[in-house]
């Protein structure tokens, strides 16, 4: 007898279309010598067959991803620093005009875009619940509470600070289970023109890469345009704007309002239109995605199987949480990839979650570059690429794995 799944949107059920298996906590970097203490959960995913929305059957506890030692630092990259900016400036531009304007970001990490709104003085709150990149953000001079955003704190932020224009969050949506508690909070946060504006990893583009990486303890949900509007529609909150954004391998700014505040722009019927042309909540696309997860899982392991047996050197770079899946996935330890390269000093001299491969400074690698480098932060090639050319150019391969295995 198979257990019934409830979608944690709308209590329809969820039908599983992909199976990991044990997965360890993707950002719990090991400690060596403490390998035996980790802790594993099922990964699995699936679609809810009434509001579509895609989402793991099991959550990790928050508070085992989401501590004072949460290693993820957002301005890692160059790239993103940048994003961020044109995001705080384009806000302080639109939504933040009027009178004494109050905008709160839930899960602002280091301060990287609050930093910008803090500088033009308009006043801001950070919701953080990782006590150690809070502390980061509040030495730039952001204002910060340590907290999980739930519907009991949206409710003191209200009484404390009274109704807030803009509510963002990048990559903190679709990592929190409860998102009704989120939702419900966030409308009752709002002011009666204020929207909710928030950017996670695009279904549609995951399906289309095969980025199955992208899922792992943290990305709780898979959202796409339909998923959205029906979870928005549920807390009387209406999907107004979605706006494509080429960063960490495709997402989707959302943009919600009270229902009835706003006109939906045209866009929002334009990827309504492209998710229904290409199947995107079937369940035949989705399994078809399960099926070429398991052509790529066999190619990379045949091919650093074959580079290991040729005496080849394979390093890995960037110690993502995305790459935690992929490791354990194709059981790549490191008898196949001698270290990690990776900038984020908590992670370095750590082992990588469940595989067990070194993470080492950035500065190890050319000293000597190895023959080939499997590119696990391949949402920051162009980044990378640039900064590391001389690998290229002193007969060095990249190995990237989505859409298919490839080695260039
Ligand atoms: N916004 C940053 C970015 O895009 O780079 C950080 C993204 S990071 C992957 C996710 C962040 O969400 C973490 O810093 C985590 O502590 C935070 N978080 C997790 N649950 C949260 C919640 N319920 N409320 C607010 N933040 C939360
Ligand atoms: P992300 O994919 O979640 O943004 O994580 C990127 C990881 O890659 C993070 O651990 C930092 C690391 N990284 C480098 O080591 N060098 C770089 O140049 C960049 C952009 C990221
Ligand atoms: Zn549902």
């Amino acid at each position: 007898m198979t257990t019934r799944i409830f979608c944690r949107v709308c209590d329809g059920d969820v039908e599983e279309f992909v199976d990991f298996g044990r997965q360890p906590v993707s950002n719990a970097f090991v400690v060596p010598g403490e390998e035996d203490s980790e802790y594993f959960f099922p990964l699995a995913v699936g679609a809810c067959s009434s509001c579509h929305m895609v989402q793991l059957v099991e959550e990790v506890p928050r508070e085992r991803m989401f501590h004072q030692d949460y290693p993820y630092l957002s301005s890692g990259s160059v790239l993103m620093r940048n994003h961020w900016e044109r995001t705080a400036k384009s806000f302080l531009s639109t939504e933040l005009t009027g009178d004494d304007p109050f905008v709160v970001e839930l899960g602002c990490n280091d301060g990287v875009l609050l930093e910008t709104i803090a500088h033009s003085g308009v006043r801001h709150l950070g919701v953080e619940p990782s006590g150690g990149v809070a502390d980061i953000a509040a030495g730039k001079g952001i204002r910060v509470r340590k907290d999980f955003f739930e519907e009991s704190v949206a409710a003191r932020i209200r009484e404390q600070e009274g109704p807030a224009d803009v509510v963002f969050a990048a990559n903190t949506l679709c990592h929190i289970p409860y998102i009704g508690s989120v939702l419900r909070g966030v409308r009752d946060l709002l002011s009666e023109n204020g929207v909710f504006v928030f950017e996670d990893p695009y279904l549609g583009d995951i399906v289309d890469r095969t980025s199955f990486d992208q899922i792992y303890d943290e990305h709780f949900y898979f959202f796409s345009a339909h998923s959205v509007r029906e979870t928005a529609r549920l807390h009387s909150l209406e999907l107004v704007d979605v706006e494509r954004l080429p960063v960490h391998g495709g997402e989707v700014r959302y943009t919600l309002a009270p229902a009835g505040s706003r006109t939906p722009s045209e866009a929002v019927a334009g990827l309504l239109a492209e998710e229904a042309a290409s199947g995107l909540t079937l369940p035949a696309t989705l399994t078809a995605f399960g099926e070429r997860v398991e052509r790529i899982r066999a190619d990379l392991r045949a091919l650093l199987t074959r580079l290991r047996d040729e005496g080849s050197r394979v390093m890995a770079y960037g110690a993502t949480a995305k790459s935690a899946t992929v490791l354990n996935h194709c059981g790549i330890g490191p008898d196949l990839v001698e270290c990690v390269v990776d900038t984020t000093p908590a992670k370095q001299g750590r082992l990588t979650p469940g595989s067990h491969i070194p993470v080492v400074p950035a500065d190890r690698f050319g000293a000597p570059y190895p023959d080939h480098v499997l590119l696990l932060a391949w949402n920051h090639a162009e980044e990378i690429m640039a900064k590391e050319e001389g690998f290229r150019a002193a007969g060095g391969q990249w190995i990237t794995y989505v859409p298919e295995v490839r080695v260039t």
